[in-house]
C-alpha cells in the first residue's frame, strides 16, 4: 500500500522554508497531499489578505514536482474530515504546532518538522515593503 502523506499551510509568497517542508514532507511517503488555506482562513488566522490569491497560491504548490495533490483547506476544524477523505497515513505539521495534532494519532503518524531558520513570509514582506 502506498504511503500517503498530507500537510497544510499557507504558503504565500513562497520561499525556501516552503520548498524545505514539502521536499521533507514528500519524503516521509509515497504520495503527497497539500491543502493550501483559504484567503478567508488565512484573513481569520494570520489577521492579513495574502499576496497571492488561493487559486495563485494552489497552481504554485501543485506544480511542484514533489506535490500529488492540493486542494483549499477552509477550515482549521476540518483536519480530520481531510485526513479521511485523503486516506493520509501521516500528518506533517510545522514544529511551532507541537503538539497540537495529537489528537489525531488514532487515525494517522502525526510528525512536527522543524521549521527552516530565518526566513518567513512574514519577514518577507516587511524586508520587501521596507526597501526601496
Ligand atoms: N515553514 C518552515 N520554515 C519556515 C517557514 C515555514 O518549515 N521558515 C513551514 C511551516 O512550518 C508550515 C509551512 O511551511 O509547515 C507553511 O507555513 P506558512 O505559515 O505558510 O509560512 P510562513 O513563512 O511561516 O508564513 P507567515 O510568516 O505568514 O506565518
Amino acid at each position: 500500500m502506498p504511503r500517503t502523506v498530507i500537510t497544510f499551510g499557507t504558503f504565500d509568497v513562497f520561499h525556501v522554508g516552503h520548498l524545505r517542508v514539502i521536499e521533507r514532507a514528500a519524503s516521509l511517503g509515497d504520495r503527497l497531499v497539500v491543502g493550501v488555506s483559504a484567503d478567508a482562513l488565512n484573513l481569520r488566522k494570520k489577521g492579513r489578505e495574502p499576496v497571492f490569491s488561493e487559486s495563485e497560491r494552489l497552481a504554485i504548490i501543485g506544480a511542484l514536482r514533489m506535490v500529488d495533490e492540493v486542494f483549499v483547506e477552509e477550515s482549521l476544524e476540518q483536519k480530520r474530515e481531510y485526513i479521511e477523505r485523503y486516506a493520509a497515513d501521516v500528518l506533517v505539521m510545522g514544529e511551532d504546532w507541537r503538539g497540537k495534532f495529537d489528537e489525531f494519532g488514532d487515525i494517522c503518524e502525526v510528525v512536527y518538522l522543524p521549521r527552516t531558520p530565518a526566513i518567513s513570509t512574514t519577514a518577507l514582506i516587511e524586508k520587501i515593503s521596507s526597501s526601496g
